[in-house]
C-alpha cells in the first residue's frame, strides 16, 4: 500500500490522481492533501477519502472541523515517514517550497508542478543529489521522455511536441483582440486555466524545455520542440541509428499512473520500431515551431543561458501576468510584452545574490512589486 500526500488535490491533475486512488483502493491510500480556495471540493474529498491531515494556506481551512488541519504546505510534506509519495500538483510558483521540502524529507516526488524546476532547477537538482532524491515527472511529454530514455542508448537529441494551443491559427494581428474565452478554448486538452493560457502563449513549451533540461541533464541545444497539431505523439528521441517515439493519448491518467507505479514501470504507448526523422515528420505532419509567431518560446534560452535567478524572474512575472489576463485586467499580448520588458530589465540585476530560498522569495517580491 502506498501512502499518498497530494498537493493541489482540487485541481485538474489532483482530481485525476484521486480517480486513480479511488479505482485502486488496495494499492493507494490518501493520507493528506492540500487545496487552495475550493472548500466545497475539499469537503467532498475529505468525505470520500477520509485523510488524516488537510492543508490550505487560505482562510477556507477554518471551515474544516473534526480533522487535523494546517496552513503551511511544509507541514503536509513533513507528515509521516519516508514511505510516503508526494504528488506536487500545485500550479505556479507556490509549488517550489513543497518540492524542496519533499526532497529534503527523502520522500519520492511525483512532479506535475513544472514551475518548481523552471524557477530553481539548479537548487532542486543539487538537493536531489545531496538527499539521494527521486523525482518522477507527471507532465506527459516528460513522462514519455522518461520512458524512452530508460529504454534507449546513444541518444543524440530530445524532442517534445506542442499542439500550438488555443490560438494557433490566429495571426499576430488577430491576437491583439482575443479574449479570455478564446485563449481557454484548447483544441486537444482540458486542463487548469493557467496552463491553458501558458499553452496559448507557448510559455508552457518554454517551461517544458527547461524542465527536460533539469530532469534529464541534456543541454538546451539538444532539446527541441515541434508542432504536432493533433497531439498524436508526446515525445521522441533521435538516436545514432534512427528515431524512437512515444504515442500520445489525451488522458493524463496514464502518465499519473506511470508515476504512481514507481519504482515499477508499466510502459505504455512506446513505439517498438525504429524510424527516421524525415519519416516521423511526414507521418505525423510535424511542423516547425516559429519563434516569430510564438516569441515566448525564447524564454527557455533566456532561463537556461542566464541560469541563476532568471527562472524566478520569468515564472514569477508569468504567474502574475497570466492571472491579470484571466481577470481581464490586461490583454493577451500584454503578457508577452510585459514579460520581455521584465526579462530585459532584470537580466543582470541579481548576479551577485546567492541562490537560496530566502533570496528567491526576495526576488519574487521585487518582480511582484514591479508588475503591480
Ligand atoms: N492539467 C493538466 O492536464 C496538466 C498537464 C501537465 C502538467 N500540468 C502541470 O501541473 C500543475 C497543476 O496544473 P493543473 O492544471 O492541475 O492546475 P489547476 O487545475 O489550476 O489546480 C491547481 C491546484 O493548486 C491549488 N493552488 C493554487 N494556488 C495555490 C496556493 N497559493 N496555495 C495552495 N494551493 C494552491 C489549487 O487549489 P484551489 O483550486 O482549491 O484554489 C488547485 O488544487 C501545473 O504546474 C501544470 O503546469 C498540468
Amino acid at each position: 500500500m502506498k501512502n499518498i500526500i497530494l498537493l493541489g488535490a482540487t485541481g485538474s491533475i489532483g482530481t485525476q490522481v484521486l480517480d486513480i486512488i479511488e479505482q485502486n483502493p488496495n494499492e493507494y491510500t490518501l493520507k493528506a492533501f492540500s487545496f487552495g480556495h475550493n472548500i466545497k471540493r475539499a469537503k467532498e474529498i475529505i468525505e470520500k477519502f477520509k485523510p488524516e491531515l488537510v492543508c490550505s494556506p487560505f482562510k477556507e481551512i477554518d471551515e474544516i472541523n473534526d480533522i487535523q488541519t494546517t496552513n503551511d504546505l511544509k507541514d503536509v510534506v513533513w507528515y509521516g515517514s519516508n514511505e510516503y509519495y508526494v504528488v506536487n500538483a500545485l500550479v505556479g510558483i507556490c509549488g517550489l517550497i513543497p518540492t524542496i521540502e519533499t526532497i529534503k524529507s527523502r520522500k519520492v516526488l511525483l512532479l506535475a508542478n513544472k514551475e518548481s524546476l523552471v524557477m530553481a532547477g539548479e537548487l532542486v537538482n543539487s538537493l536531489k543529489k545531496e538527499y539521494d532524491g527521486v523525482i518522477v515527472p507527471i507532465d506527459s511529454e516528460h513522462s514519455a521522455l522518461y520512458q524512452l530514455i530508460i529504454k534507449n542508448q546513444n541518444i543524440k537529441e530530445l524532442y517534445i511536441t506542442a499542439s500550438g494551443g488555443a490560438l494557433r491559427d490566429f495571426s499576430r494581428e488577430q491576437l491583439k483582440s482575443v479574449n479570455v474565452n478564446d485563449a481557454l478554448n484548447h483544441p486537444n486538452w482540458k486542463m487548469g486555466s493557467k496552463i491553458t493560457i501558458d499553452s496559448a502563449t507557448m510559455m508552457n513549451k518554454a517551461f517544458e524545455i527547461i524542465e527536460a533540461h533539469y530532469l534529464f541533464d541534456f543541454p538546451i541545444e539538444k532539446i527541441h520542440a515541434v508542432i504536432d497539431r493533433k497531439s498524436k505523439i508526446h515525445a521522441f528521441l533521435e538516436l545514432e541509428d534512427g528515431v524512437v517515439y512515444h504515442m500520445a493519448e489525451n488522458d493524463m491518467h496514464l502518465p499519473i499512473k506511470y508515476a504512481l507505479e514507481y519504482p515499477n514501470s508499466i510502459d505504455f504507448n512506446l513505439s517498438n520500431e525504429l524510424t527516421t526523422l524525415e519519416q516521423l515528420k511526414e507521418n505525423f505532419k510535424l511542423e516547425k515551431l516559429s519563434s516569430d509567431r510564438f516569441p515566448l518560446i525564447k524564454a527557455a534560452e533566456y532561463v537556461l543561458n542566464n541560469k541563476h535567478f532568471s527562472g524566478v524572474i520569468v515564472t514569477t512575472a508569468n504567474d502574475i501576468l497570466v492571472d491579470k489576463f484571466l481577470k481581464q485586467e490586461i490583454s493577451f499580448l500584454d503578457i508577452e510584452e510585459k514579460l520581455f520588458e521584465i526579462m530585459n530589465k532584470y537580466q543582470n540585476s541579481f548576479k551577485d545574490l546567492e541562490l537560496n530560498i530566502e533570496n528567491i522569495l526576495k526576488v519574487q517580491e521585487i518582480i511582484r512589486k514591479e508588475i503591480r
